[in-house]
């Protein structure tokens, strides 16, 4: 089949080159003629593992493509894919869907043929409505139809989420566009991944339900962290202990320093806003999103306790900066609110991140970056780990205890053992555990 994909950032261009390497010819378009260029060039416009050699290989064989205009593309795709960004609207924290609209109306002018329209970004219910008006608006004699196929993949996995989901969800109301979808996704339907086909509505739905019920788990186990240090109990413990019942599950169970990214902060804001306006308040998500928002400048809070109640003219060392490990993704990460916090306390901040530092360097302001995590923790009078990036996992313990000016290490993802810290001759802080 052939497939044009608007938008080629992490999940357009993912999907697409997952999509050519199933066998299919993708074009992806992107109106950022860097990332274009960069793309005709091999070079990735992000960071995510396996990602270069899947594109370098399906380039190759012919198979996949870039583009800044889409004409061409959508004039012969079978299917168009919609991935362009649905950031939260400024002001009121509805999804912007200012981009998903402009795409629309350019695939309206380019369509030739019957085509289906399938919308990947996240976006709210009544959408695909509303992208059916626009097309419907601009060519009334098309043959086309509006299809929901939510994204499920996490950065830093996203190949293996594409080819190995867990599901693939697709809104349909229309049995011929159905079978176009059935026909993209059959080399994962032979995997068995179950092909859930709803009405357009539902699939919109379901995506943010996902992401809300997530984000809700997180926050639950975080607020379980804080209780556990107040009664001197160990989170893990209780984590593993309620994750273990196949009724709970074990995953989105660590406790940390509250969700960030490109989709939790985002979309559960998105779902608030969706059902204030339909009159039926989500109120579980409401606070949890008031939680986690509290929680990321909390863990700033927990930094200056360790540090002995101030940092003021204290040299604190981050490591890990993006939202998670295996991604360069920046978006809402909780080390923008933790780092803002130490500098309001009068601290200098020195940063390290395997990935993240190009694009750290445009959010965050009077950082210092370091090249390694131990040039990171010279003279450090804490040394803070955000991120669990696998490089700090095996950190040597008492090469940073010589080379850092006050041993206080603040382990906001339990990577460490309490016992094996302390006995290198640190402070130790950690999340929920004694
Ligand atoms: N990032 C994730 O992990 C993830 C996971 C699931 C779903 N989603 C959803 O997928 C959507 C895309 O997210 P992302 O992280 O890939 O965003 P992104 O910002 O990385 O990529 C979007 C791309 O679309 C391009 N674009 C915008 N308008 C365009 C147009 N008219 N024509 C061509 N290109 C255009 C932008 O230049 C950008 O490169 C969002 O709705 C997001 O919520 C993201």
């Amino acid at each position: 089949m052939r497939v044009a994909m608007i938008g080629s950032g992490y999940v357009g261009l993912v999907s697409g080159a997952c999509f050519a390497d199933f066998g299919h010819e993708v074009a992806c378009i992107d109106k950022d003629p860097a990332k274009i260029a960069a793309l005709e060039a091999g070079r990735m416009p992000i960071y995510e593992p396996g990602l270069e050699d899947l594109v370098r290989r399906n380039v190759a064989q012919g198979r996949l493509a870039f583009a800044t205009d889409l004409t061409e593309a959508v004039a012969a795709a079978d299917a168009v894919f919609i991935a362009v960004g649905t950031p939260s609207r400024r002001g009121d924290g509805h999804a912007d869907l200012s981009y998903v609209v402009a795409a629309a109306r350019e695939i309206a002018h380019a369509m030739r043929g019957y085509t289906v329209v399938v919308t990947k970004s996240t976006v709210p219910v009544g959408t695909g409505d509303e992208v059916e008006r626009i097309i419907r608006e601009e060519r009334p004699d098309a043959e086309f139809a509006v299809v929901s196929n939510p994204e499920f993949l996490r950065e830093g996995a996203a190949i293996a989420d594409f080819k190995r989901p867990d599901r693939i969800v697709v809104g349909a109301e229309d049995a011929r566009a159905a079978d176009v979808m059935r026909e993209l996704y059959r080399p994962l339907y032979l995997n068995q991944a179950p092909i859930l086909v709803t009405s357009r509505r539902t699939a919109e739905l379901t995506k943010y339900a996902a992401n809300a019920f997530l984000a809700t788990k997180i926050t639950f186990i975080n607020e379980m962290a804080d209780l556990c240090e107040k009664v001197g109990a160990d989170v893990q413990d209780v984590a593993r202990g309620i994750g273990l019942d196949n009724r709970i599950g074990s995953k989105f169970l660590h406790a940390g320093p509250g969700y960030g990214g490109s989709c939790f902060p985002k979309d559960t804001l998105a779902l608030i806003k969706t059902a204030q306006d339909a009159e039926c308040p989500v109120r579980i998500v409401e606070t949890v999103a008031a939680v986690n928002d509290q929680r990321k400048r909390a863990m700033g809070r927990k930094v200056v306790a360790a540090c002995g109640g101030s940092v003021r003219g204290k040299r604190i060392a981050v490591l890990g900066l993006t939202f998670k490990p295996n991604t360069d993704d920046m978006r809402d990460a909780p080390s923008i609110a933790i780092v803002q916090a130490l500098q309001d306390g009068g601290a200098s901040v020195v940063a390290y991140d395997p990935e993240g530092m190009e694009q750290a360097r445009t959010v965050l302001d009077d950082v210092a970056y370091a090249r390694d995590p131990y040039a990171c923790a010279e003279g450090a009078d804490a040394l803070v780990l955000v991120t669990e990036w696998d490089a700090f996992r095996a950190l040597d313990l008492r090469r940073l205890r010589q080379i850092m000016a006050a041993p206080v290490l603040v382990d906001l993802r339990n990577v460490y053992r309490p016992d094996e810290v302390r006995e290198a001759g640190f402070a130790y802080a950690s999340v929920g555990r004694p």
